[in-house]
């Protein structure tokens, strides 16, 4: 296996975080402490009232854009929601799908999740699919279970060429806005569990080709750690993504890792 074969992602997942004129400054901010990164894909995931704020503020940058969310169905009365079509029509690149925070709020499930992956691959965004276990969970040793049965539930259906343009981000959820970070070697082991599983659905090049992003209380001391591992690609950052110089450390560690 060849780290080299594949992109490292950071992407920033500002959750609900961030008014307009504070989007546009850190965005501002960030542009050109990274505009020297080659080898890493740089995004910032923000709040849907913010996108149009970002895209703006990005323009001409290597910054990209992405949404936390978006809806199934391609239009209609779903009161609240925002289309994969109506992201894409702004110059939207990336959509996270499946955050543990809208699976335990919002009562999103593998089936939705799935259904949403489907959608924004149709409308052409690039789905950052986030799949983890609970301490629960873990602490009962099903942890492989859990992912197993996400990854077969959340991309059903799916198949190999669309599959390449997803990400998987591995958060595990006990780890998410807690300071509690897994280890380099438990997210290398997730990691490389669902690398496998990968390759058992879409056969070994896709499974060598595809972005495994660690995400959870990932900062930029231990970012280095984490993206040095063979399967850890990237991250899906949080509480580090709001604070430009922060991000920015992390950009760094994965574009020399
Ligand atoms: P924190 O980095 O704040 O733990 O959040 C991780 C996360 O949920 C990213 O999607």
């Amino acid at each position: 296996m060849n780290k080299s074969v594949r992109k490292a992602v950071i992407a920033g997942n500002w959750k609900m975080n961030k008014t307009r004129p504070e989007a546009k400054a850190l965005l501002e901010e960030l542009a050109p402490m990274v505009k020297d990164i080659k080898t890493v894909e740089v995004v910032a995931c923000v709040p849907f009232t913010n996108l149009e704020t970002a895209l703006e503020a990005t323009k001409g940058t290597n910054i990209k854009i992405g949404a936390q969310n978006c809806h199934f169905e391609k239009s209609g009365a779903f009161t609240g929601e925002i289309s994969a079509d109506m992201l894409k029509e702004m110059g939207v690149e990336y959509v996270v799908l499946g955050h543990s925070e809208r699976r335990q709020y919002f009562g999103e499930t593998d089936e939705t999740v799935n259904k949403r992956t489907k959608a924004a691959l149709a409308a052409g965004l690039k789905p950052i699919v986030c799949v983890g276990e609970l301490l629960w969970e873990r602490e009962c040793n099903i942890t492989e279970e859990v992912i197993a049965r996400q990854i077969k539930l959340d991309f059903y259906d799916i198949p190999a060429e669309d599959f390449a343009k997803c990400i998987i981000a591995y958060e595990p959820v006990w780890a998410i806005g807690t300071g509690k970070t897994a280890t380099a070697d438990q997210a290398e082991e997730v990691c490389a569990f669902i690398r496998a599983q990968l390759e058992k659905k879409y056969g070994k090049a896709v499974a060598d080709a595809a972005t495994i992003q660690y995400g959870g209380s990932m900062n930029a001391k231990n970012a280095a750690e984490l993206v040095a591992k063979e399967n850890v690609d990237g991250g899906l950052i949080g509480g580090a993504s709001l604070k430009a110089p922060d991000f920015t450390e992390i950009v760094k560690a994965a574009e020399n890792g």
